[in-house]
This record gives structure tokens, sequence and C-alpha cells, in this order.
């Protein structure tokens, strides 16, 4: 398992490049399974969590080559049905293969997530939306047991968004007899980009950016040709980055549009920041101010980026408040920052923080993907040395973070131990 040494504090200076988004491409690659042929997605990046669902694409008989952020990815002989525990339990992500396995074969049968470091992330809205699409579906000793003759387009209403039910329910519905309509959808980029695919791939789908999405099905859908959008919380990240170093960062291969809660609060923290048509300057303060900041769904102020925004906001000058409202105990970072000498209080979903001074570097433990970035922020403000340990999380959402990192000016070391 290897481990992060980090020595602060290093104010970034420089341009980093963007890769492809991870919570994009993931949805695209099971989608891959609606059409039999070959399927090319291009911007792909070389992350853990791209890994865990290839091999998920090959254990379901399909064939993967990789080369150079081009995936391709053959189903001609992808007969499989069932998605292990095994590696469901690695990537609750995995769970996109449902509805397309489903709407192709009659049958799936997938592995409950269960649990997340954070606590309970149900899947219900999933499964309510395979059954109003004709399914039947059973739960049997962890797995989901799905079948149906074919799929067959239903309403689909979500009390709440859900990114991962919204995708799941498109890629079923393109994939079903007659038309699907789905009343609350969530907004996210990420699912516009499912969207954007599957119509490059002859599926007819109305209301793209929109929360009443509607999709035609068809009897067949092509394969795929598609170049995967950058990702916003990597771009979110290395602007936070900036802003707690006080440093002056190019970031390129993004898209700023996708930004603009993430921008609004590091300039109410005092950071400048301009934006081109692919890149943003950010350039940090001296010391950022307190703010006030609420999750939300997009185009809110994303919860993937509520770790890294803390951190950020440890050395502020002021109180500020963060309150959680997508995932209420998504807080494993808060303890870890404390060792850098941070004061938070948590009350319930709400973390106060109270700016001080300096950091102290500490050991921590990284406990999932973002709030492993929050850490490396932290650390980079911190006076003296960090040892991060399990970097494990920070390698399935970012593709060689500390190489990019380091390019800016950080000094991060990764040691295998
Ligand atoms: N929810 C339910 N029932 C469901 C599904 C969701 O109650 O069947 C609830 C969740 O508990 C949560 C809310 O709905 O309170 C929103 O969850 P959502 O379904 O949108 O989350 P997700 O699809 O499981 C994706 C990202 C997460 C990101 C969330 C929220 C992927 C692969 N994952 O998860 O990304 O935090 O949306 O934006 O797209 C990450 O990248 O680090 C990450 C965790």
């Amino acid at each position: 398992m290897d481990k992060f040494v980090i020595d602060g504090p290093t104010p970034l200076h420089g341009s980093v490049s963007v890769h492809g988004a991870k919570n994009a491409v993931l949805p695209l690659m099971a989608a891959a399974l609606l059409a039999r042929g070959k399927s090319v997605i291009e911007n792909v990046p070389d992350l853990r969590d791209v890994g865990t669902m290839v091999k998920m694409l090959d254990l379901l008989g399909a064939v993967t080559t990789s080369n150079e952020g081009v995936l391709t990815i053959d189903t001609t002989h992808a007969d499989g049905i069932e998605a292990p525990y095994e590696l469901v339990r690695t990537m609750r992500a995995s769970i996109y293969v449902l509805a397309p396995t489903l709407a192709v074969h009659g049958r799936a049968r997938v592995s409950m997530p269960g649990g997340c470091a954070w606590g309970p992330r149900p899947i219900d809205l999933h499964l309510m939306a395979m059954e109003k699409l004709g399914a039947k579906v059973e739960l049997s000793h962890g797995y989901i047991e799905a079948s149906c003759d074919r799929l067959r387009g239903g309403e689909v209403n979500f009390p709440i968004s859900s990114v991962g039910a919204t995708a799941q329910t498109i890629m079923a519905a393109s994939l079903a007899d007659g038309t699907s309509v789905i009343r609350n959808a969530a907004l996210e980029p990420e699912i516009t980009d499912l969207i954007d695919a599957l119509i490059e791939c002859g599926v007819e789908i109305e209301g793209r950016d929109t929360s009443r999405v509607v999709v035609h099905g068809t009897t067949s859908v092509k394969p795929l040709r598609h170049r995967v959008i950058p990702d916003r919380i990597e771009a979110e990240t290395f602007a936070a980055a900036a802003a707690v170093t006080g440093g002056d960062i190019t970031i390129t291969d993004c898209d700023p549009s996708h930004m603009g809660a993430v921008f609004a609060v590091l300039e109410r923290a005092g950071c400048t920041i301009e934006v081109g048509p692919n890149r943003a300057r950010v350039r940090g303060p001296k010391r950022m101010h307190a703010t006030d900041i609420v999750t939300r769904e997009y185009p809110g102020f994303p919860t993937d980026m509520q770790a890294q925004i803390i951190a950020a906001l440890c050395t502020a000058n002021g109180v500020s408040t963060v309150k959680e409202t997508i995932y209420p105990d998504r807080f494993t970072h808060v303890p870890e920052l404390r060792r850098f000498g941070a004061d938070i209080r948590l009350d319930g979903n709400l973390a106060v923080i109270r700016g001080v001074p300096t950091l102290g570097g500490a050991p921590v433990m990284a406990t999932d993907i973002r709030a492993s970035s929050g850490l490396i922020l932290a650390a980079m403000a911190a006076q003296g040395r960090t040892e991060i340990l399990r970097v494990y999380h920070i390698d399935r959402g970012y593709q060689r973070i500390e190489s990019k990192l380091n390019a800016l000016g950080a000094r991060i070391e990764r040691v295998s131990q």
C-alpha cells in the first residue's frame, strides 16, 4: 500500500491539465453493453475505478483494450449476466451494469453494493425505476435478481435527484419498448454526457440538461463513439489547491461552465478567477476569507468538493460553515484535519470551521477519494511534514495527482510500503 510524504508549505504556480471525468466514463463504459460491437471512448482517465469497471466488463464477456486514453470495448460476446460481490464491493458504480445487462439479456444478477465509508448509500431508486420499466426485481442472498421479457417504456418520478438512478434509467429506457418519461432527473454534466453519447448512438432523447428527460426506446443501440467530458471535480480540486496555498495556477482542458458554484465560493473567499473557453486561471489570496457553503445537487456546490473546501477553509480568516445536504455523514476527513491543528466542530450535518493562522503537518489516513484530496490540500498548506496513508483511495479518482501537483511546485513523494 502506497503512502504520500508531503512537505509544506508550497504555493502552487504554473499550468495543469485535467483528465476525463471519472463519473462520466463509468456509466459510459456500462452503456457500451447496450450495443453489440466495438465501442470507442476517448479521453478515458487512467484511474483505479476505471480499471475496476474494465474488470467488470471483462467478466461479462466484453473484450477491452486501452491505448493512451482511448478505450475500446468489444461486446460481441458479452453474454455474462452476473456482477459479483468481489467487484461491486470495491466500487459502487459497478451497479451501472444492471440496466444494460437486463435490457439486453432479459436477466441480470448484480451484487448489492452495501454501505460506504461515510454511511448507507441506498439503491432503492435504481430498483424502483427498473420495476417501473417492467422488470421483476428480487433481492436474494445479497444479490439483485432482475428479469424481464423486454423492458417497456414507463413513467419514473424520482422523489429525490439521484445521479446513479438517473443514468441507470436512461440506459434501461434506451432499449425499452416505447417511450419513458423521467421526472426529477439529475442535472449533473455527467448525465448530459451520457445522454449525448446515447443520442450519438441513435437513441432519441429529449430534455437534455433538464429535469424531465424523455427517452424513446429503440431495438438496437449503435456502438459508442464518444469523447468524455473533463473531470470538473479534479479541476475544482486544483482550484482549491491554488486557493489554500496562495498560488497562481492555470487549469487547462477543463470546462469552466461546469464549475460555477465552486468558483463563486472561491471568489467569495478572496480568489481571483479568470475563465477562458477550456481553461481557468485561479489566484489565491494571502489568506482566504471565511465563507458559508451548502452542498446541493448540480448546479449547486458539489458534495464531491466538500472535503477539499473544508480543508481550504481551515486557515481562512474567520468562522466558516459547511452544510452537507447530500450525504449528511460525509465527514470522515474532519478528525484527520484536526490532526493538522484545524479547529472544526461538527453539529449534525454542519461543520463549523474556525480558521487558524497555520496548520502543522501530521500523520493522517485517507478514507475515500475526496477526503484524501482534502488531506493533500491541507498538507500542501501546512508547515512541516505530513504522511498520508492508504492513498489507494485517491488513485480511484485522480490520475497521478502527485505528479501534477509536483509540477506546480508541491513536494509530494509516493512511497511504496
Ligand atoms: N439515494 C437514495 N436512493 C438511491 C440512490 C440515491 O436514497 O437509490 C440518495 C443518496 O443516498 C444521496 C442522494 O440520493 O443522498 C444522491 O445520491 P446519488 O444517487 O446522486 O449518488 P451516486 O450516483 O451514488 C454519484 C457520484 C458520487 C457523488 C454523488 C453525488 C458516481 C460514480 N458517483 O454517486 O461521486 O458524490 O453522485 O453527486 O457518479 C466521488 O466521485 O467521489 C463520488 C462519491
